[in-house]
C-alpha cells in the first residue's frame, strides 16, 4: 500500500530477537540488555501471521535482522514458513556471520536469498575491540561458508568509524576483488550507544571517495546505497549515506520490532503494538503505521541524535 506521501511500502524488516552474540560498541551496551520477558515477544506464529498481514497489504521483501537473527533456536523454521507466505518474493538476512558455518547451507535451503554480513574491519584485535570480544577468524569462516552456499548475492556492511577504520577503507574495498560481493560502507548514525567513539567518529561517505579516487560510478539498484565498484572488482562498492543525505523521500519500508512493535520510521519513536492480534488486526495496525510514516525524520547529527528511542540491537537496524 502507499502512504499518504505517495510512497509504496513493499518492505519489511523484521527484528526477530533484541539479543545478540556481539556486543558492538555503535550498537548496543556493554552489560547487553535485560532479556525481556517471553510473553512481551512475538511468538513463532505471531511473526509468520504479521508476515501474511504484511503480503496482504502489498509487501513484497522482507529482511530478516536481530539483535542477531541466528541466535534464535527456531529461525530456520521461522524462514522456511515466511518464505512460504504468498505474496513474498524475497527473504533476506542480516546477521554477523558468526553462526553461518553452521547455517548458511540450511538457511539456503529454506529460500533465503540474499545475506547481508556486518564486518567492520579485517583486523582481528580491532573486530575484538569494536564486537567486544568477538572473534574476526569466525566471522570469516562465516563469509566463505555462505559464498560456498550459493546465495544470490552478498553484501558485506562496514560502519565507517573515524579513527577505527578509516585506515583501513582501501583494504575492506579490496574485498570486492578477491569475493564476488558487495562492500557497504555506512555513516554511523547517533543512536544512543556511541557517545564513546568521541566527535572525531562520524565519518561522511564523502571520506570513501576521497580515499578511493578509482571508484567508478554504477547504475543505481533501487537500494538505499550509491553504487560504485573498483576497477576489476567482481561486486560493487556501496555507501549508505543517512546522516549526511537521507534517503527519506524513496523509503519503502516498516519495521517490526521483537516485541511486537511496528515502527514506520527508523529514527521515530512512535510504535505500534501487533502483540496478540489476530490477522485482520494485524493488517488494521499495519495500515495505521504505513499512514503514520513521516515525510522525513529529524536532521542527525552528533547534537540532535536519533529519536528512535532503542538501541539498533532492539530494531534491526
Ligand atoms: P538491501 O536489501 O541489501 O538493500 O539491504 P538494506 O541496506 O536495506 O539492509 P541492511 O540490513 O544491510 O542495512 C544496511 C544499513 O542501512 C544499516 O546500517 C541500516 O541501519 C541502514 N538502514 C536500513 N534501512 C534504513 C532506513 O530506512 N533509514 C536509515 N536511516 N537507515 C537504514
Ligand atoms: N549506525 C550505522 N549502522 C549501524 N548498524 C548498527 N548500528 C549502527 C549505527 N549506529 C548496522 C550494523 C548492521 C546493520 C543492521 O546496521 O553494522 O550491519
Ligand atoms: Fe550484534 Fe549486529 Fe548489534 Fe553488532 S551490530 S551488537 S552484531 S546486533
Amino acid at each position: 500500500m502507499e502512504d499518504k506521501f505517495g510512497r509504496k511500502i513493499t518492505y519489511l524488516r523484521l527484528s526477530v530477537t533484541d539479543l545478540c552474540n556481539l556486543r558492538c560498541r555503535y550498537c548496543m551496551p556493554e552489560e547487553g540488555i535485560c532479556k525481556k520477558a517471553h510473553e512481551e515477544m512475538l511468538t513463532e506464529d505471531e511473526i509468520v501471521r504479521a508476515v501474511h498481514a504484511a503480503a496482504r497489504l502489498g509487501v513484497t521483501k522482507l529482511r530478516i535482522t536481530g539483535g542477531e537473527p541466528l541466535i534464535k533456536k527456531n529461525i530456520v523454521s521461522i524462514c522456511e514458513r515466511c518464505a512460504a507466505v504468498e505474496g513474498i518474493k524475497e527473504v533476506c538476512i542480516t546477521t554477523n556471520g558468526i553462526l553461518l558455518p553452521e547455517l548458511a547451507a540450511k538457511l539456503h535451503d529454506t529460500g533465503v536469498k540474499r545475506l547481508n554480513i556486518s564486518l567492520d574491519t579485517l583486523d582481528t584485535e580491532k573486530y575484538a575491540y569494536i564486537t567486544r570480544g568477538g572473534e574476526l577468524s569466525r566471522a570469516m569462516k562465516g563469509i566463505e561458508t555462505a559464498l560456498c552456499a550459493g546465495f544470490d548475492r552478498i553484501k558485506i556492511n562496514s560502519v565507517l568509524i573515524g579513527g577505527f577504520n578509516d585506515g583501513e577503507i582501501a583494504d575492506l574495498a579490496a574485498l570486492t576483488r578477491k569475493y564476488p560481493i558487495d562492500l557497504r560502507f555506512i555513516e554511523l548514525m547517533p543512536m544512543t550507544e556511541q557517545e564513546e567513539f568521541g566527535a572525531g567518529a562520524y565519518l561522511p561517505g564523502e571520506a570513501v571517495l576521497k580515499a578511493l579516487p578509482e571508484l567508478r560510478p554504477e547504475p543505481a539498484d533501487g537500494g538505499v546505497a550509491k553504487l560504485y565498484s573498483l576497477p576489476g572488482a567482481r561486486g560493487k562498492i556501496g555507501l549508505i549515506n543517512p546522516v549526511s543525505s537521507h534517503f527519506c523521500a524513496a523509503c519503502n519500508r516498516i519495521r517490526l520490532t521483537a516485541d511486537g512493535k511496528l515502527k514506520p520510521c527508523l529514527h521515530s519513536s512512535q510504535e505500534f503494538s501487533i502483540k496478540g492480534l489476530d490477522e485482520e488486526g494485524m493488517m488494521e495496525r499495519m495500515e495505521q503505521a504505513i499512514l503514520a510514516k513521516p515525510a522525513c525524520h529529524a536532521p542527525l547529527s552528533s547534537d540532535s541524535r536519533s529519536e528512535a528511542g532503542r538501541n539498533m540491537n532492539a530494531i534491526g537496524g
